[in-house]
């Protein structure tokens, strides 16, 4: 790693500083401070209504703080408000610089057109305009998400749960983002298709070195994909350390429970 680059990766990507929401009485998330660097894969755990996906939207500029900020590092280095970022700032990150893979994938993807506009779409957006090379390059993505390349005019409606999730994958990885936002990518597919989800996702975070915040209330997922783990209970942060540590060795009874898998999903 030459020397400024791991200089670029002492400094935080993400920065959140006291960050609430409520609705109404209801506080769905307050008092969240923490920093994300460049490559960090951080798992938000903790059981439903606890305020996971509250957060990440949050987090991710789709939902407005009631107090607090996040600040982000824009390519240029500097850390940006994000309450403060102009149109033309938020747009480049929606559409380049940050992923969202959803739950749902009907939510990431349209599911009336190809496959490959889907991934070509985003690369359009940013300006590339060469018809050949937008499918070459989207070929290329649908190899690496293990999607046959023979499939790449048909639309995702007529793909399986699994194969969706890959092609939201890919779609969202095609701009090269920096930081991907991730609401329970595996939730809704059976074991096996979640395993080899899993596999792939991890294969891609560390090659392409991406930062990711993965909202789950899967344990095994934040096992298989997380550096970090934050645990979520009534809105509050109320254990974060390294996932081994936090899974392995829980502080917080709570956390124990949630571990020991005493709570419901
Ligand atoms: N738009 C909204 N209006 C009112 N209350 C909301 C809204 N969105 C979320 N909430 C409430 O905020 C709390 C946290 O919800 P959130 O969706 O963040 O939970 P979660 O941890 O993602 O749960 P799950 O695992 O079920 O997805 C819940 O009590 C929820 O009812
Ligand atoms: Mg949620």
């Amino acid at each position: 790693m030459s020397e400024l680059s791991s200089l670029d990766n002492a400094q935080p990507l993400l920065v959140a500083e006291g960050l609430a929401k409520n609705y109404g009485r209801l506080a769905a998330c307050r008092d969240v401070s923490f920093a994300l660097y460049p490559g960090e894969v951080l798992a938000i755990v903790g059981e439903s209504g606890s305020g996971k996906s509250t957060l990440l939207q949050l987090l991710s500029a789709q939902l407005a703080p009631s107090a607090g900020h996040v600040a982000y590092r824009m390519r240029d280095g500097v850390l940006r408000d994000l309450a403060e970022l102009g149109e033309a700032e938020r747009r480049f990150l929606f559409r380049t610089d940050w992923g969202f893979v959803h739950q749902d994938p009907a939510q990431g993807l349209r599911m009336g057109v190809s496959a490959g506009a889907n991934v070509g779409e985003r690369l359009m957006a940013v300006g590339w305009n060469h018809y050949g090379r937008i499918r070459d390059i989207a070929s290329t993505w649908l190899e690496r998400v293990e999607i046959d390349v023979g499939r790449i005019d048909d639309a995702p409606k007529t793909y399986s749960g699994g194969m969706r999730q890959r092609l939201q994958i890919a779609r969202n990885l095609v701009t090269e983002p920096r930081l991907v936002f991730m609401d329970e990518p595996t939730g809704g597919l059976d074991v096996s298709v979640q395993a080899r989800l899993l596999d792939l996702m991890r294969n891609l975070v560390s090659e392409l070195g991406l930062a990711a915040i993965v909202v789950t209330h899967d344990l095994a997922v934040a096992r298989l994909l997380s550096h970090r783990v934050m645990v979520m209970k009534g809105g509050r942060v109320i254990e974060t350390g390294l996932t081994d540590q936090v899974l392995d060795d829980p502080r917080e009874p709570y956390t124990q429970l949630l571990v020991s898998s005493i709570l419901p999903p």
